[in-house]
């Protein structure tokens, strides 16, 4: 889905976050367990990353895992949390050695403590990187986010630190899990579903949406850099009149 502008080529975008969708499909319509789906994801994940300075991607965000997909059958579940752990296992000493700065989004309380380890160790040892920013939406829900955020702001309102007068846009994403990111400038979709399942709603209120209907584990490098260059063409107002 492409909103074509006859307006000069803008310049691509730096942060680029994607909703990795259709896993389960992909494996289901090869008659594999839906597992099988999600391993292929994760290759997927590696690829992009790896593909996205040259494409002059410098903020990547995934998401992994919703506030809602603890419904999901336990084995799934369980599959999936070996998978995160798995790639902070394999892939985190590379993200350290290569200039990633990796953080993680969502609710931690819910995951178990030796996950929640892993990515607090690998979110400290990338912490002084800066060549490119990784971030992963795990147990992450857009409204649960808004929610810890408020009840923060309303903790600090209550202890004297700000008074609610203060409080702006700034302050309430100060509070927010993104705190210091940018915000993105184009979400992508994969799977052919027209929703935003709870992803970055505070943060998307001015992102281009690329709805596309490969499944994630189908989404190669160069489907993924057809998105940038179409991202290239389209003409962001923020409200303005076109220039
Ligand atoms: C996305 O793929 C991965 C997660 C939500 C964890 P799905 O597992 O949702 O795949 P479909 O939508 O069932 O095909
Ligand atoms: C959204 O996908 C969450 C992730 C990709 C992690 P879902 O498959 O969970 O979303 P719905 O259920 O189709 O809305
Ligand atoms: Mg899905």
């Amino acid at each position: 889905m492409e909103c074509g502008s006859s307006s000069e080529p803008s310049v691509g975008p730096t942060h680029v976050a994607i909703i990795m969708d259709g896993n389960g499909r992909w494996a289901e319509s090869r008659g594999l367990p839906r597992l099988q789906g999600h391993r292929r994801g994760a290759d997927r994940v590696r690829e992009i990353v790896e593909a996205c300075p040259e494409l002059g991607v410098t903020h990547l965000t995934l998401y992994a895992f919703s506030t809602e997909n603890w419904k999901r059958p336990a084995s799934e579940v369980m599959g999936l949390m070996r998978l995160f752990r798995r790639y902070i296992r394999k892939e985190g000493a590379r993200l350290v050695d290569e200039g990633v700065r990796v953080r993680f989004i969502g609710g931690r309380e819910r995951l178990e403590p030796d996950l929640q380890a892993q990515m607090s160790g690998l979110e400290a040892q990338t912490r002084m990187n800066s060549r490119f920013h990784l971030t992963i939406a795990i147990n992450y829900g857009g409204r649960d986010e808004i929610l810890r955020a408020t009840r923060r702001m309303a903790d600090a309102v209550r202890r004297g630190e700000i008074s609610s007068e203060d409080i702006t846009a700034d302050t309430v994403e100060a509070y927010l899990d993104t705190a210091g990111l940018p915000d993105p400038d184009l979400i992508i979709r994969t799977s052919g579903e027209y929703r935003v399942s709870g992803f970055l709603p505070w943060q998307s209120a001015y992102s281009e949406f690329a709805f596309v209907d490969t499944r994630w584990p189908d989404f190669t490098v160069e489907r993924f850099a057809q998105q940038i260059r179409g991202f290239g063409r389209r003409e962001r107002r923020f409200g303005a009149v076109a220039g």
